[in-house]
């Protein structure tokens, strides 16, 4: 789908507000008195069968009546009427509308909303909402939102499922000077959802922050956001608030918007994998925005540290070396140029440190130094409100200082105190520095620029698909599914597994317990016995399975055992034998699991193995198809994976490892029937790989 009928949505030429009344206090009447006050340049028209004319604009009927070409409808009428208010816009060749109405999935009437879309897609028109705000464009400019009041103009674009959370930003964001290039309430995204305005904003070169506040994706469209949040990562950051966090929020969301609000864990997997910096509140959210918004990407060499009081320099240190900004010492001759700025009890090292002595000239001075030498790659200022300079002072000092340097790395500011500090920070800001109140917000910031040019650097890695026997693995799934069973036998999960190229455990089936015992010479002693059945998954609490049989003798024995102990825990399950498996020599233990997730679809675990699983908890997620750098993060954050690398041992066979995840991964792509695997564990020794067991799911 291309951007083209999306673009009518922020640079309409025409606009019809559908439902502006003659009561000056109605949405669409209220919608109308924006468009004309924003300046916007577009011919407007008025829809509405009760007038004539709205605040002096000419009224029609219906779409259908207006002469000239409609680029884009705003719709403010009673839910009911919205079908067919968008089939006369179809028929009139709208090319996109905004439905701001309420009373559609929202409160649950899901078919009012289904049949609004068809309509819509049925005519080729890009729908927004419904259930909306609207929607404010600073370059056009037009606000066609129910809110009287306008952005800031700036370079942050900002989408948000929450009306109510966008008008409440908007006096935030104004309040502190943070300007935006346009704000999109999404509302219900019955048609038009984060996707497709991520490849719109990707192409606005207006546009040079992305932020998005989130509740949830629909079912199945996880992929594709992830898709076009890791493209426009490429060109511009994306920063994503999702919410939903804890179970109650996720109900919460569930009336809200009607979204999926889904596992937390897979969403934070997805957002790393498209590259897009997740914040955890919105004050994260619009620092961050703020300062990637208005700074270049870090230089080489260290961040430097500038301040007058040697506690925020400390709580600065702390913040940034916590989050990765490289802090080293100033090279020698920088510092003695820095020196001349300070009294003799200063610091030149880093934090620099020009101590209550600090004066407006020396702060000027010593950040001129710092921004011009080609060895400092960002800077971060704090200062505190004192008597001497005063804030003012301090702002115009630091103004001054960028006027004469200029601004070729980031400049980051930070100055604490009384109410005065907010207007001239506001001032920096206006003067392209970004600049907080905290410390610790500024450092944030700091952080989150240089996290975001580091991951847009990292390539994404060639895809990691493995390509199975799929005959073997189809003919195998294919017969479990006629027996409408949703489970794999062990033997039958060994074989889909081997069909994929995992390395698992040598063994065979065996009917009965001559076959077992023939088996058990061919594979040679130690073995393992195990129910074979496609009732049972978890056969160890059963009594299903018995290890390290070390003669015919055992064996005969513990065939007996097992056959009894299932018979009498689980009567009803079908038992076809036994498989009987090789005792392998105990290995590293890790797993790698699949399973679908209703927003994302395939999602890939790696981690720590054993019948431990759940209480290690020490494991990484990510949404399939996975490129060879995914699978090389996803071992990377878990501690299993340093164990892999050698930790306190000799290095294991990570290749191996990485292979076993690719296999699962491109397993469950290829078989939609398959709802999850498991395999654990998995052991690994320093040459290759077994896996033990495997329990393969099917969708019922
Ligand atoms: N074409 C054109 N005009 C139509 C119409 C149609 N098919 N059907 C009705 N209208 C007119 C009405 O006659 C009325 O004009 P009038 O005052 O001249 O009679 C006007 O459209 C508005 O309709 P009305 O029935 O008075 O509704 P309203 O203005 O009280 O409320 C909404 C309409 C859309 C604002 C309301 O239903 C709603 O959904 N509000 C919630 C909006 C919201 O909060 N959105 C989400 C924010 S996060």
């Amino acid at each position: 789908m291309g951007t083209e009928k999306l673009w009518a949505l922020l640079r309409p030429n025409s606009i019809a507000v559908v439902g502006a009344s003659r009561d000056p206090s109605k949405i669409g009447s209220r919608i109308l008195r924006n468009i004309l006050s924003s300046g916007f340049q577009g011919v407007v028209y008025a829809v509405n069968p009760n007038a004539s004319e709205v605040l002096g604009v000419r009224c029609y009927s219906s779409v259908l009546d207006v002469p000239g070409v409609i680029d884009l409808a705003v719709v403010a009428v009673p839910a009911r009427f919205v079908p067919q208010v968008i089939e006369e816009c179809g028929r009139k060749g709208v090319k996109a509308v905004a439905v701001i109405s309420s009373g559609f999935k929202e409160v649950g009437n899901i078919e009012l909303e289904k049949e609004v879309v068809e309509i819509a897609k049925k005519h080729g028109i890009r729908l927004l909402g419904p259930n909306i705000v609207g929607v404010w464009d600073t370059r056009t400019p037009v606000n066609y939102s129910f809110i009287d009041a306008n952005p800031l103009p700036g370079s942050v674009a900002f989408i948000s499922q929450s009306g109510a959370l966008m008008t409440s930003l908007l006096w935030w964001t104004r309040e502190r000077g943070i300007g935006f290039s346009c704000l999109i309430s999404i509302g219900n995204r019955a048609d038009v959802g984060e996707a497709d305005l991520l490849a719109l904003l990707r192409e606005d070169p207006r546009t040079r922050v992305v932020a998005i506040y989130i509740e949830g994706l629909g079912v199945g469209e996880g992929r594709r956001f992830l898709d076009e949040a890791f493209e426009t990562s490429t060109v511009k950051p994306v920063i994503v608030l999702k919410a939903g966090r804890s179970e109650a929020a996720v109900e919460a969301i569930r009336s809200h918007t009607g979204s999926l609000a889904g596992s937390d864990e897979v969403y934070e997997a997805a957002l790393k994998q498209a590259r897009a910096l997740r914040a955890a509140s919105l004050r994260e959210l619009f620092n961050w925005a703020l300062a990637l918004a208005l700074s270049p990407e870090p230089g080489e060499g260290t961040a430097v540290i500038l301040t007058h009081g040697g506690g925020a320099g400390v709580i600065a240190t702390d913040a940034l070396s916590g989050m990765g900004v490289p802090l080293a010492p100033l090279p020698q001759d920088l510092q003695e140029r820095l020196r001349k700025f300070m009294p003799p009890f200063g610091s030149t090292r880093n934090p620099v440190d020009l101590t209550g002595m600090m004066t407006a000239e020396s702060l000027r001075g010593s950040l001129v130094e710092v921004l011009r030498d080609p060895r400092v790659g960002a800077v971060l200022v704090w200062a505190g409100q004192g008597a001497i300079p005063t804030p003012e002072e301090l702002g115009e000092a630091v103004i001054s200082a960028v006027g004469e340097a200029g601004l070729a790395k980031p400049l980051i500011v930070s100055i604490t105190g009384g109410g005065e500090c907010r207007e001239v920070l506001k001032k920096l800001i206006q003067a392209g520095v970004p600049s907080y109140e905290s410390p610790e917000d500024a450092a944030s910031a700091l952080a989150a620029v240089y996290r975001y040019y580091r991951c847009r650097r990292e390539r994404k890695g060639e895809p990691a698909r493995v390509e199975g026997d799929r005959a073997r693995a189809e003919e195998i799934i294919g017969r479990a599914r006629a027996e409408e069973r949703v489970l794999l036998t062990p033997v039958e999960s060994f074989e889909v597994a081997r069909a994929y190229g995992i390395p698992v455990v040598e063994y065979a089936f065996a009917p009965n317990l001559e076959a077992a015992a023939e088996a058990a010479q061919v594979i040679g002693y130690p073995v393992a016995l195990a129910v074979e059945t496609p009732d049972v998954a978890h056969k160890t609490e059963v009594g299903g399975i018995a290890l390290d049989i070390r003669s015919e003798e055992e064996l005969r024995a513990a065939y007996a055992k097992v056959m009894e102990a299932f018979a009498k825990r689980v009567p009803k399950a079908k038992v076809f034998g036994v498989s009987v498996r090789k005792m392998m020599p105990r290995g590293f233990e890790v797993f790698v699991g699949a399973r679908r997730d209703p927003v994302f679809g395939p999602v890939i675990s790696f981690g720590w193995g054993g019948v431990m699983v759940e209480l290690v908890r020490d494991f990484s997620l990510r949404v399939a198809p996975l490129t060879q750098g995914d699978i090389e993060d996803m071992i990377e954050e878990t501690k299993a994976g340093k164990v892999l690398k050698g930790y306190r041992g000799p290095p294991l066979d990570v290749e191996a490892v990485k292979k076993v995840v690719a296999s699962v991964a491109s397993l469950v792509e290829d078989f939609e029937e398959i709802s999850s695997i498991d395999v654990n564990p998995i052991f690994v020794y320093e040459k290759g790989v077994v896996a033990v067991d495997v329990k393969v799911y099917l969708k019922a």
